[in-house]
């Protein structure tokens, strides 16, 4: 039977990892998008992968099970790559909320109940979750743990409560690593593993939104006096993407991996830290 690889959001980091991974197997391809669902199932069979493309909501159930019986439909899933996202210049707190943390965790709950045993996942959460000052225990808790139907009524999450779209975002993304961190547990019963990637600023459309928008000279900033000093690359992410997909990253699970060309210690540690900006 057929091996599938599952790409949630086909964008350049879903496609950089699914590059990485698809060989000999069936990709298929998912987003919101046809346009962008079909441009990369184009590149993908043009360099030989065999795939197919769905247009799917990750914001609804009904959208993101019509995906799950696609991907069944074609063989065994043995790996999930969940890349879908909206970034703070692109939506408002509540849509942001609704795609990048209720989304995430649909995703994750529909495909927790069909991965292969000895498959694996990886979400792309971001490095904006890394500068959220840290949450409660409990409020920790109940992202990680809030039945998905119910996560959009937390008292946390009401729109009075989360009013600007970066702290969605934040908020977002720290979630979707205590998703991982919780649903590890659960696809560890059936012998895969799921971890989480916080990539700093990745050059792919949604990057280039931020950079241009009303974040656009910090987003800068922080780049000019990172460590690395520039921007990363899809096939960056697509690298460590790969090696926890793979065999190599066999003992890795409920993982989060910052990957951000040092971005995030400087904002605790060095020129970008709030008391360096005077
Ligand atoms: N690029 C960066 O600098 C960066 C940094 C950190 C995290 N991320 C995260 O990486 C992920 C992938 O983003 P990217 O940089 O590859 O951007 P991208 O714009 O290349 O891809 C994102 C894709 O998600 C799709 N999408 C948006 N809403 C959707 C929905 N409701 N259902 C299904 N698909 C939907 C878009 O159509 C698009 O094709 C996002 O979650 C983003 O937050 C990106």
């Amino acid at each position: 039977m057929t091996d599938v690889v599952v790409v949630v959001g086909a964008g350049l980091i879903g496609q950089a990892i699914a590059r990485r991974v698809g060989a000999g197997r069936h990709v298929v391809l998912a987003d919101l998008s046809e346009a962008n669902a079909e441009a990369a199932a184009e590149t993908f069979r043009d360099a030989g992968f065999e795939v197919s493309t769905v247009v799917t909501d990750v914001s609804s159930r009904e959208s993101v099970q019509a995906l799950v019986a696609h991907a069944t439909g074609r063989g065994r899933v043995v790996s999930l790559v969940h890349a879908a996202g909206v970034s703070p210049s692109q939506a408002a707190p509540e849509t942001i909320l609704r795609v990048d943390l209720f989304g995430t965790a649909l995703v994750l709950e529909s495909f927790g109940e069909v991965i292969e045993s000895g498959g694996a996942g990886v979400v792309i959460a971001s490095q904006s979750g890394h500068r959220l000052p840290a949450l409660t225990p409990e409020e920790d808790r109940l992202l990680a743990t809030t039945p998905t139907e119910e996560l959009l009524a937390l008292p946390m999450l009401a729109p009075e409560q989360v009013t600007d779209p970066l702290h969605a975002y934040q908020l977002s993304k720290r979630a979707n690593v205590l998703r991982v961190m919780a649903e590890a547990v659960r696809w560890g019963e059936r012998g895969a593993r799921v971890n989480a990637m916080s990539p700093g600023i990745v050059i792919t459309p949604l990057a280039r939104d931020e950079l241009s928008g009303p974040r656009g000279a910090g987003y800068r900033r922080m780049l000019e006096l990172s460590p690395a000093g520039r921007a990363g690359t899809p096939d960056e992410i697509g690298a460590l993407g790969a090696f926890l997909l793979g065999t190599e990253g066999a003992f890795v699970s409920g993982s989060d991996f910052l990957i951000d060309g040092g971005v995030t210690a400087s904002w605790f540690y060095g020129p970008l830290a709030p008391e360096a900006h005077g």
